[in-house]
């Protein structure tokens, strides 16, 4: 290689690009922790919203500030009437992840802060971003099935109101508990493909809606947040556990990536999986027949997997290969997932932004010019 080659790391790979006290993925010993905090012991105890908190200030809340946090997000749940004719115009035209990024969009149309770059006003959008896009998603499904809008309930926590606006009951405790400990389990990862977007986005001085729709288009790649939907599919279309090592083995005989396993940075097993796993096995016995296949296919899969590929080559399961039956379970369509993962992800976005603004950069990388220089202009008659 000549002298003067640059270090040229695809993909950013093993390159540090900020410092950040908001969350440490340690890849080697397979361990999470968010503001100092374990994923498990936050996945067990906490709420989604408590998690928000700790995510955006920086610490555990007291008791009087989640009161208010709670407030604050449960007043901004609302859409106004123009998302929801939009939401309902785009629904059926593009995908769900598609109307969601349109409609965060448009969200600044009805917020007078929005070019107010303040630490207290970028908390403030924090919160309304938290909330509505959470609201814009239950929109979504419900529009996609024909129905009408569910508006927000204000008696219910973050989670427990998505399933009331999703599916217009009131869900059974349980099922609110589960995906409470889902959104948390997806709130944060230090700097994955969107939240970098998002900061390479927000080190313009943008604004944080701009920042965050960078984020989502990151979260939409199958190679990223598009995975848990993948997986799913992958799922139905093995139809049994009897039939996953064939197809497993014919999937990766053909060089095919078998979604919901492998990651950048976790060479051993994500602790999110783990935790997401041991829930799907808790749920099996009292889950319905399709929720039981898809149970017994991911866990045949994740055995083989880890036989072929875990052992031998360190791509192990990763947060979104058993989400998908779980948010099944739910009654959530697999076009929502997604869009859950980003609303899951908001406060860790939006987090991450309010840090990197503290002390701001513009994100300019080099590239190595391989092509030709000095070419003399040829007019049009002399090209042929
Ligand atoms: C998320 O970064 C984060 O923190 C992301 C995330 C978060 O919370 O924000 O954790 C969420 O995005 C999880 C990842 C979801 N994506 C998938 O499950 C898609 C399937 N996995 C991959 O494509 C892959 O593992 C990546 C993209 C996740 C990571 O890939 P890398 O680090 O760039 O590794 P690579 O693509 O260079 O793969 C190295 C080798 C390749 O083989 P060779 O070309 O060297 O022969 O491993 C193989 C790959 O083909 N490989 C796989 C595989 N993942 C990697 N082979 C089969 N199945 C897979 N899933």
């Amino acid at each position: 290689m000549p002298d003067d080659a640059p270090d040229i790391r695809r993909g950013l790979e093993g390159v540090y690009v900020a410092q950040s006290a908001i969350c440490k993925v340690d890849g080697v010993e397979g361990r999470l922790y968010y503001r100092g905090y374990a994923i498990e012991e936050l996945a067990a105890n906490s709420s989604f919203e408590e998690v928000c908190y700790l995510l955006l200030y920086g610490k555990l809340p007291q008791r009087a500030e989640l009161t208010q946090f709670n407030e604050a997000l449960v007043k901004e749940r609302e859409l106004p009437e123009d998302i929801i004719y939009l939401i309902k115009a785009l629904t059926g035209k593009e995908r769900a992840i598609d109307v969601m990024r349109t409609t965060i969009s448009a969200l600044p149309a009805y917020d007078s802060e929005t070019y107010d770059s303040s630490a207290e006003a970028n908390l403030r959008k924090s919160i309304r971003l938290i909330s509505k896009i959470a609201s814009i998603i239950a929109a979504t499904g419900r529009f996609s099935k024909g129905e009408g809008y569910t508006t927000p309930n204000p008696q219910l926590g973050h989670a427990a109101n998505f399933l009331y606006m999703l599916n217009g009951t009131e869900p059974e405790a349980e099922d609110a508990k589960l995906l409470n400990k889902m959104l948390i389990l997806h709130a944060e990862h230090s700097s994955n493909a969107s939240t970098f977007s998002t900061m390479v986005a927000g080190s313009t001085l943008a604004d944080l809606y701009a920042a965050v729709v960078a984020g989502i288009s990151a979260l939409k790649g199958p190679l990223h947040g598009g995975a848990d939907e993948q997986a799913l599919a992958m799922m139905r279309a093995i139809g049994s556990a009897e039939n996953t090592g064939r197809y497993i083995d014919d999937a990766l005989s053909g060089k095919q990536r078998i979604m919901g396993f492998g990651h950048r940075v976790y060479k051993t097993y994500d602790p999110r999986a783990r935790i997401i796993k041991s829930d799907l096995e808790a749920l099996q016995n009292s889950a319905d027949a399709e929720v039981k296949n898809l149970t017994s296919i991911a866990l045949a899969a994740e055995k083989i997997m880890v036989e072929r590929l875990g052992k031998t080559r360190n791509i192990w399961p990763n947060v979104d290969f058993f989400s998908g039956p779980i948010y099944t379970a739910l009654g959530i369509p697999p076009e929502l997932f997604t869009p859950l993962f980003a609303a899951s992800r908001m406060p860790g976005w939006c987090a991450h932004m309010l840090e990197y603004w503290r002390d701001n950069r513009l994100f300019r990388p080099m590239e190595q010019y391989t092509g030709a220089v000095g070419l003399k202009y040829v007019p049009m008659d002399q090209r042929e």
